[in-house]
């Protein structure tokens, strides 16, 4: 089956052609980086334009890169949230045109479903049931995944999300916006050690739950004492801060894959991209005696392979979305809480 997978939830406009959810045969995306970059976030208006003008170029060039025409498309997959919603309708409705001129079955994604979605793509996909850290610009929870639209939430951040740390600090330290690759650039020159941010939630009675808007605080303490970092006392400051949103992550997700006895774990979301991230549970897993999958990191910022692949698994369930499939800001991650 060629699911043709289309996303636009924030600032990325993006176009797959992926086939039995799986092998990936096209995959677009267009970023905004240059238009919100000088306002230091994403600006929804100025994003809903840009989507509507990138969104039939991004398109026709994910069908070019395929080699293949809308007539060989068998259904069609959309995020329809959580998101901005004038960012999230223009790939919606473009994907409900579509459905209903060629007669496509039609279904609408979770976008973090999306996110657990791209390790299944031209690799070596994890067994069920694993467990999952997402990490993203908006979201951070860990779930165990028992099958493709089947988790169970363990626990979340109850403030920033990660990737929303790594993009105030780097603000805080005049690095831009979006800032968390950035930081992981830097702070390769760094000492982890320099300064000592604060872990928040690590207890044990705290379970899943993560917090990081106390560590964007104490960056802006140490910005205010001792002024924006340069040279080697910048990258000193990018690794300690990297350090400690990665430290919090790899000791909450192994705690909880020791509980759980569980033997695979994958990372998904822009901040899976951290090389940090990587080689911390990658270490952990090496020591405690788990497998750990990362999507390679441009499929781990926002794509529409992940959304074919989401969709693909729901298609094969038999599901389908009416012509009148709306869009949602706020949609918890389908599923059982813990
Ligand atoms: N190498 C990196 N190190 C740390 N953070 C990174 C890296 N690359 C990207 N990020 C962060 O990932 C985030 C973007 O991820 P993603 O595209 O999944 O977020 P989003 O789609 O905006 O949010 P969500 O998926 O929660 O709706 C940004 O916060 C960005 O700074
Ligand atoms: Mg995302």
């Amino acid at each position: 089956m060629l699911v043709l997978g289309l996303e636009s939830s924030c600032d990325e406009t993006a176009a797959a052609v992926v086939e039995d959810g799986t092998r990936v045969l096209a995959d677009v995306v267009a970023s905004q980086n240059e238009v919100h970059a000088p306002y230091g976030g994403v600006v929804p208006e100025l994003a809903s334009r840009a989507h509507v003008v990138n969104v039939i170029p991004v398109l026709r060039g994910a069908l070019d890169q395929a080699g293949v025409s809308l007539d060989k498309i068998d259904a069609v997959a959309v995020t329809c949230g959580p998101g901005l919603v004038g960012a999230l309708l223009v790939a919606l409705e473009t994907a409900k045109a579509l459905a209903w001129v060629r007669g496509l079955p039609l279904v609408g994604v979770h976008h973090l479903e999306g996110h657990l979605s791209a390790v299944y793509l031209d690799g070596d996909p994890p067994p069920l049931p694993h467990l999952a850290l997402i990490v993203s610009g908006g979201h951070t929870s860990l779930v165990r995944v028992d099958g493709h639209g089947d988790v169970v939430e363990l626990g979340a951040t109850r403030d920033d999300a990660a990737g929303e740390a790594f993009d105030k600090g780097a603000k805080l330290l005049g690095l831009g916006y979006p800032g968390g690759a950035v930081v992981d650039r830097l702070a390769k020159d760094g000492d982890p050690h320099a300064i000592e941010f604060p872990r928040a939630m690590v207890s044990r009675d705290t379970g899943d739950a993560f917090s990081f808007s106390g560590l964007k605080t104490s960056l802006l303490h140490h910005v205010r004492s001792h002024g924006v970092p340069e040279g080697k006392a910048l990258a000193d400051v990018c690794a300690s801060y990297q350090h400690a949103i990665v430290e919090v992550l790899v000791r909450k997700t192994r705690r909880a894959a020791r509980r759980l006895a569980i033997e695979h774990v994958q990372i998904c979301g822009g901040v899976a991209a951290n090389s940090g991230l990587r080689a911390a549970m990658r270490a952990a897993g090496e020591e405690d005696g788990f497998r750990v999958y990362v999507p390679p990191p441009a499929r781990c910022t926002d794509n529409a392979a992940m959304i074919a692949s989401a969709g693909y698994w729901h298609l094969a369930a038999g599901e389908r979305a009416g012509l009148d499939l709306n869009a949602r800001a706020s949609w918890p991650l389908p599923g059982r809480r813990a």
